[in-house]
């Protein structure tokens, strides 16, 4: 009994159809066109997301040997979309997670003292990553729009939600905790939407979607979207980061992922305790099978890859992504560089909206291969930086990280990530573990696998990173955190 799985990232939508054993039988993928009207801004195109998920999931299906019997929805998270309840149409683009139009207004409600609520309430930051000050500067800006919010015209919703939307014909407007759990409007401790915070930011409480658990039959799809009227029980639905924990099998207090893509997004699953954090991290949902919330310690990262976009979009200095692998191997290290991506300011653990790039120690025989490597060895760092302040807060020792996403195919990031944790790197065979956790997610409510321990069993390994002895504690970590001071508090704006 295949599930399909539909996962709509941030650059485009990847559908799985997902067997018994974890395999993957079919796959579609379609891209969608990334707006950005102006420096800072990221919009999407909330038809775009549809019409390239039901191209993605056409893929799929045709290419699978057996037809899905469920379906599970994973999603690019806190991006905001409003859309017509009756039309389902969108009167404005949907604003991204990566937009940061709304940093004054956190300035202004940071200074007005609110953050201690905020955090309070949500586990989270005053930060325009999260979705409730997109709303307010909605509610500031477009008023029409927000006119049409207030009349019950309008309805908002992460992009779960507008998809369970359109998949139902407007029948259904509903979220799960993972994905509430990011709004900053929701109380992540209560396990609800905050009548207090949607007062602060303003936004009306009918207009949010219900919250419903991440696995377990939600709605069927409409008959109308296929020739043969087939209809699929929507059974699972989380944020995709959330997912590839699930995925990656992380049911245990203490399992932890890091997934590679754009940015990077480490989880350490914490079990029934919602731990909170003094160092930067984020109190999240991991999931609610329906028996309650689980939840995790998270780091958002967010410029990894996309440094090494940069490398190759801007400077030019590599032709593909995965040249950036050969490239660094070329040079025994980085020759004295050292690279701070933080492109877009830093997230956890420093979170400086105003920080910026930085590369410092290039001397007169600095070249390509130094920089390149530099960048693999920021990633690394980056990513140490959240796993140990993982390990003060929650108190149990992360000895083994799963990995998964485009740049986790690279063997020297792989190895650098374990001598700089200090501990075992895991590869699993299927790096899509964002889709597959969506698919166990529906699969776990319709039958097809029995219990968590079913899914486990599916996971496979395909390497491990041993740590080099000696490397942790080499020094290199000292003048990276001496790097990151100096990128700190640099834009002007
Ligand atoms: O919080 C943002 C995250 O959900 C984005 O993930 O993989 O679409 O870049 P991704």
């Amino acid at each position: 009994m295949p599930v399909l799985a539909i996962d709509a990232g941030t650059t485009g939508v990847t559908a799985l159809v997902v067997d018994e054993d974890g395999t993957v039988t079919g796959r579609g993928y379609r891209e969608f066109p990334q707006l950005f009207p102006r420096p800072g801004w990221v919009e999407h195109e909330p038809d775009a997301i549809w019409s390239a998920t039901l191209t993605a999931v056409r893929q799929a299906i045709k290419q699978a040997p057996e037809p899905p019997t469920a379906l599970g929805i994973t999603n690019q998270r806190e991006t905001v979309v409003v859309w017509d309840r009756r039309t389902l149409t969108a009167p404005r683009p949907a604003i991204v997670w990566q937009d940061r139009r709304t940093a004054a207004i956190c300035d202004e409600l940071r200074e007005a003292g609110h953050e201690d609520e905020v955090r309070r309430l949500t586990g989270l930051r005053l930060d325009p990553y999260f979705s409730a000050t997109k709303l307010v500067w909605l509610q500031r800006n477009e008023p029409d729009t927000w006119e049409g919010i207030e009349s019950g015209r309008y309805a908002i919703g992460t992009v779960d939600s507008y998809l369970i939307a359109r998949l139902t014909g407007g029948r259904e407007h509903v979220t799960d905790a993972t994905n509430a759990s990011r709004t900053l409007l929701y109380d992540t401790f209560a396990g609800a939407w905050s009548d207090d915070l949607c007062a602060l930011f303003g936004v009306p409480r009918e207009a949010l979607p219900e919250v419903v658990p991440s696995s377990g039959e939600i709605a069927t799809t409409d008959p109308t979207l296929t020739a043969d009227r087939a209809t699929l029980p929507i059974a699972g639905i989380a944020g995709d980061q959330q997912a590839a924990l699930f995925g990656q099998a992380c049911f245990t207090p203490g399992a932890a992922k890091c997934t590679y893509g754009t940015g990077s997004f480490i989880l350490v699953n914490t079990g029934s305790d919602a731990v909170r954090s003094e160092a930067g991290l984020l109190t999240t949902v991991a999931w609610d099978l329906g028996d309650g919330p689980q939840y995790a310690l998270e780091g958002a990262i967010f410029v990894t890859g996309a440094a090494v976009q940069w490398l190759r979009d801007e400077l030019q200095i590599i032709g593909s992504a995965p040249e950036v692998e050969t490239l660094a191997a070329t040079v025994e290290d980085s020759g004295g560089v050292v690279f701070v991506p933080a492109l877009t300011g830093l997230g956890a653990p420093d979170w400086d909206a105003r920080a910026r790039g930085t590369i410092v120690g290039i001397t007169r025989g600095t070249n390509r291969a130094h920089l390149a490597r530099a960048t693999l060895d920021a990633i690394a760092f980056e990513v140490r930086d959240v796993v140990d302040a993982m390990a003060k807060e929650s108190d149990i020792a992360i000895d083994e990280l799963s990995v998964d996403g485009g740049a986790s195919e690279n063997d020297l990031l792989c190895q650098l990530q374990a001598d700089q944790l200090g501990a075992v790197v895991r590869r699993p065979r299927t790096l899509e573990t964002t889709g597959q956790g969506a698919a166990f997610l529906a699969g776990l409510a319709t039958g097809v696998w029995a219990s968590t321990d079913e899914i486990a069993a599916t996971w496979q390994e395909e390497r491990r990173f041993e740590p080099t002895p000696g490397v942790r504690d080499d020094g290199s970590h000292d003048r990276w955190r001496d790097a990151v001071r100096r990128s700190m508090n640099w834009a002007t704006g």
